[in-house]
């Protein structure tokens, strides 16, 4: 049986990484998540902390190491062979990933590094741009979108209590600009593929979701090469 390659894009929220890693498992294939890696360069800067431009830049992306590694729990995500699955997910880099992602040489650094990474087929890739610039010829191109309500309250439900300052409003607030951000930059914004499926997935179960892209890559996977 042939393998494929599924992308799932879509805006902050919208369900992605939790559906994508589900379809994975129920196909035994391989889950990449992208924004994962785009969090991983953003911490490297933080933790840097000068601001860095030029040939530097090129440099100190191209003296990173960023790992996807799959464990009992899930993927994990390490920098420099330390595991930074957590501290990705914190405040200061949510909000600065969406600038660090739109510099072009980090976006080609972790491009080079997914296309290497689903070089043999059998994975569920989720981000931003993976139907359009990482495999425009991927078997399967989902688009996910939800409503900013819905999307805030997902978000809202997932923080733990480190981030629970925040209200339904601001995070929706934060979602809104990050959306912004990604849909408008000049290197591969956020857009959907002329070929992808749209799901909107706002008054839709998980369980929903799975079945329906499950059903579709299963056809796909049925036809010949
Ligand atoms: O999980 P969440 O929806 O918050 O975002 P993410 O998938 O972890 O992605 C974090 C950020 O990385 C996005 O807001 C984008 O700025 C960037 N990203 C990107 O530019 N391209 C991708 N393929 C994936 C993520």
């Amino acid at each position: 049986m042939r393998t494929i390659i599924i992308a799932i894009d879509g805006p902050a929220g919208s369900g992605k990484s939790t559906t994508a890693r589900l379809v994975a498992a129920r196909l035994g294939y391989t889950y990449i998540d992208t924004g994962a890696m785009y969090r991983a360069i953003t911490l490297a800067m933080l933790e840097h902390g000068a601001p860095i431009s030029g040939d530097m830049l090129a440099e100190f992306v191209a003296g990173l190491n960023v790992e996807l590694r799959y464990a009992e729990s899930g993927q994990r995500t390490y920098l420099n062979g330390r595991d930074v699955s957590e501290r990705i997910r914190h405040a200061d880099v949510t909000s600065d990933v969406s600038r660090v992602s739109a510099i072009p040489v980090v976006r080609t650094a972790m491009v080079a590094l997914q296309q290497q990474l689903a070089r043999q087929g059998g994975v569920v890739m989720d981000g931003r741009d993976i139907g359009t610039v990482v495999f425009p010829d991927a078997e399967l191109k989902i688009f996910m979108t939800a409503s900013i309500e819905a999307r805030a309250q997902r978000r809202m439900a997932e923080l733990g209590s480190e981030q629970n300052s925040f209200s339904v409003e601001d995070i929706a607030m934060q979602l809104a600009l990050r959306d912004e951000m990604d849909s408008s930059r000049d290197t591969s914004p956020l857009t959907k593929a002329d070929d992808a499926i749209v799901i909107d997935t706002s008054g839709v179960t998980i369980e929903e979701q799975v079945e329906r892209i499950t059903a579709l890559a299963r056809e796909r996977i049925a036809i010949p090469a």
